[in-house]
């Protein structure tokens, strides 16, 4: 596992952003995807993908399970032929949450599989209680042991099974699961994510049969075997907005390639209710803010279609600036206001309760020395930076590194002064 010194940002504020970046391919598309390649035996390649780190080491479990999987200039070649289920071991679990998402196409295609336990984050304890109540369903017998679990398929893997929650990461398990099957699996309150569309996109260019993703609910339809593909997942829906807010707090006028406004639509509603002016083309965004943010007086993080929690953090950084005061309700997991308290060491009038935060705007944040603590958080502390009047230091920034492709080079293309040391 690659783990990272841990390096800082030194952010040099004040700075309009202008100008463009090319979105790359979404980082919570490119993982399961790259777990869904273990149903195949025969060459896959994903296209368009960011150099993150949350990538390299989902390619490093792959080689642990014995797959061809290599990352080269922005392509990942991977080819499955030789894997074999064997312990995905709890330190390679430890190093990356989505290696859960190993549960699903490793006892589709071996019938068993033990699986460290992936553990909590910084944002919440993460459980993952609707992927074993899932597989349960679907005839998979799962034995919890102290720090991993064990599956077997009794039979066949097919059933049908309602979410209690439309968890994104528990309905891409389970859809993978029923794709090597004799039988047919309906999945329930599934999550909508287009992340969810896009692995099932996939896998249906590999040969499967999946109906209904993005809507609640979701029908596999089980096959003997799948083939080989060259994919290109779509651009990453919270990468680009991240970029977005970055323009609006700068007061700059900043453009996403390669994405739709469609994809990024209830951010967009954000932005706009911000006082931001937004221009959609084809496959570009385009955003400029040239005044105060306004506040909002409500933002609440739902499940897709609604406003993502992935982008809670970013709007929060640019609230803080707003004539007067904005409430956040956070209602998909239960500690991800954590920036909000490192945004008081910029002079940010923010008051923590456990699902919500009262952001009350301030004319001008000045320069301080903060810590992320996670990966969004960590982005909107940097952008955040970029606002004030003078040098700031961002710690911690393996966390930022996980999500954002050397995410200093691009605000810097974007006009800002910004270095990582
Ligand atoms: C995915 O996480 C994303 N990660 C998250 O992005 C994103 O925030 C989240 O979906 C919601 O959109 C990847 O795709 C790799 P969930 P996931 O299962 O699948 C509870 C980022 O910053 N829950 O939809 O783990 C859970 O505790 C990351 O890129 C259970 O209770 O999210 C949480 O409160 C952060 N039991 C809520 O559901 C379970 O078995 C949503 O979780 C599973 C989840």
């Amino acid at each position: 596992m690659e783990n990272q010194v841990s390096q800082q940002f030194v952010v040099e504020g004040g700075r309009r952003l202008n100008g463009e970046l090319h979105i790359k391919a979404a980082k919570n598309a490119v993982l399961p995807i790259i777990a869904a390649s273990i149903l195949s035996s025969e060459d896959i390649i994903i296209q368009n993908v960011p150099d993150l780190l949350d990538i390299r080491n989902m390619l490093v479990i792959m080689q642990s399970l014995g797959c061809k999987a290599e990352f080269k200039n922005g392509n990942i070649y991977l080819n499955c032929r030789d894997a074999k289920a064997s312990l995905v071991t709890a330190d390679l679990t430890r190093a990356l949450r989505s290696s859960i998402f190993m549960l699903g196409p490793i006892l589709s295609r071996f019938g068993e599989v033990e699986l460290g336990l992936p553990g909590g984050c910084a944002i919440g304890k993460r459980p993952i209680d609707i992927h074993i109540d899932g597989l349960r369903a679907l005839g998979v017998k799962v034995e919890e042991k102290e720090c991993s679990i064990v599956c077997k398929k009794r039979k066949s893997i097919e059933g049908e099974f309602r979410l209690k929650f439309p968890s994104v990461g528990a309905t891409e398990n389970l859809i993978m699961a029923g794709v090597l099957s004799n039988g047919t699996t309906i999945i329930y309150n599934a999550a909508k994510e287009p992340e969810v569309v896009d692995l099932s996109n996939f896998i249906n260019a590999l040969g499967g049969r999946i109906t209904g993703a993005g809507t609640n609910t979701v029908v596999i339809k089980g096959v003997k075997k799948l083939y080989g593909a060259i994919y290109s997942p779509s651009a990453d829906r919270i990468a680009a907005p991240t970029y977005l807010a970055a323009g609006a707090i700068t007061r700059g006028c900043v453009t996403m390639r390669g994405i739709s406004c469609a994809t990024i639509g209830s951010c967009l509603n954000a932005f706009e209710a911000i006082g931001c002016s937004i221009i959609c083309g084809r496959d570009f965004v385009t955003l400029k803010l040239n005044r105060r943010p306004k506040t909002i007086s409500k933002l609440i993080t739902t499940p897709h279609p609604g406003f993502p929690t992935d982008m809670q953090p970013q709007i929060g950084a640019i609230l803080s600036l707003a004539k007067g005061t904005s409430i956040i309700t956070e209602t998909i997991f239960e500690n991800r206001f954590r920036y909000a308290l490192e945004l008081q060491k910029f002079g940010a009038l923010t008051n923590v309760a456990t699902q919500s935060t009262e952001i009350c705007g301030v004319k001008q944040l000045k320069p301080a020395e903060v810590v992320a603590e996670d990966l969004r958080g960590g982005a909107a502390l940097t952008i955040a930076a970029l606002a004030t009047n003078g040098k700031s230091i961002i710690k911690d920034i393996h966390h930022i590194d996980r999500g954002y492709e050397k995410f200093e080079e691009g605000l810097r293309s974007l006009g800002a002064s910004i270095v990582r040391i």
